[in-house]
């Protein structure tokens, strides 16, 4: 095996549960009966654009009364303290991971602290309610969304992302079902390039045997142990 020295990390909710995040798939993941795949489309949001600002406006909101758990502190270490390439790709749309002081982080799911133009496809940060009919500060179209990348709709920084699996010699998937492709496509790309591949969850995920290793629990208690693991060897 060679050494690590590129680390691709993806998360998902499972991080951000102990914060007091619910998860998309687990208990508490409905929103007032509605699934996240019936919100979280282009078709929602024309159909009812005021429920699925609302939805957002309620999760954007919610920011405010969490804070980041051992495993968002323990990330942004690595970050910190990793000599080599990292690349964090969370799926989730909090910014749990930034405030705990990761850098070396993208959003391909979007974020709640950004709204987008759908008329020009500007971004601008966005704190508080965004009612529909919100204007664009770059173009004036009364076109401003919330900046999540829908079902149906192409997830930020691929080329980047694809670039960076290319180059790992380890990828660690943390807290995410495997339900949602592409990033749960990410770990066969990964064993394709011939990188270690581990899995940190709760529970055996979709993809769990494509990983070289699973380990079964809590991120708050699983992701410090790991980065401490990874670091000593560094
Ligand atoms: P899911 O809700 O599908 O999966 C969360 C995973 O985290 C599950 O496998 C849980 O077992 C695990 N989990 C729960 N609590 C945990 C804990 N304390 N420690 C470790 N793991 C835990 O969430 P995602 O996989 O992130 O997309 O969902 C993927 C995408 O689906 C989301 O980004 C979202 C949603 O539609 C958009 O918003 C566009
Ligand atoms: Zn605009």
């Amino acid at each position: 095996m060679r050494a690590t020295r590129n680390i691709v990390i993806l998360t998902g909710a499972g991080v951000s549960a102990e914060s007091g995040i619910a998860t998309f798939r687990g208990p508490g993941g409905l929103w007032e009966g509605h699934r996240v795949e019936d919100v979280c489309t282009p078709e929602a949001l024309r159909a009812d654009p005021a429920l699925v600002h609302r939805f957002y406006d309620l999760r954007r909101a919610a920011l405010a009364g969490v804070v980041p758990n051992a495993a968002h502190h323990a990330l942004a270490t690595l970050d910190r303290d990793w000599a080599g390439g990292l690349l964090i790709v969370t799926q989730n749309v909090d910014d749990l991971h930034e405030r705990a002081g990761a850098t070396r982080l993208l959003h391909i799911h979007g974020a709640l602290g950004s709204a987008l133009c759908a008329a020009c496809g500007a971004r601008a940060p966005q704190t508080g309610a965004l009612p529909p009919g919100s204007r664009c500060d770059s173009c004036g179209s009364a076109a401003l969304r919330p900046d999540i990348v829908f079902f149906g709709e192409i997830p930020y920084e691929m080329d980047r992302i694809v670039e960076a699996i290319g180059a790992c010699d380890l990828f660690v998937s943390i807290g995410t079902s495997g339900a949602v492709y592409p990033a749960a496509g990410f770990v066969e790309w990964a064993n394709d390039r011939g990188a270690a591949t581990i899995e940190l969850n709760l529970e055996r995920s979709a993809g769990s045997e494509q990983f070289d290793e699973s380990r079964l629990g809590p991120a708050s208690e699983l992701v410090p142990a790991w980065v401490a693991e990874i670091l000593a060897g560094q």
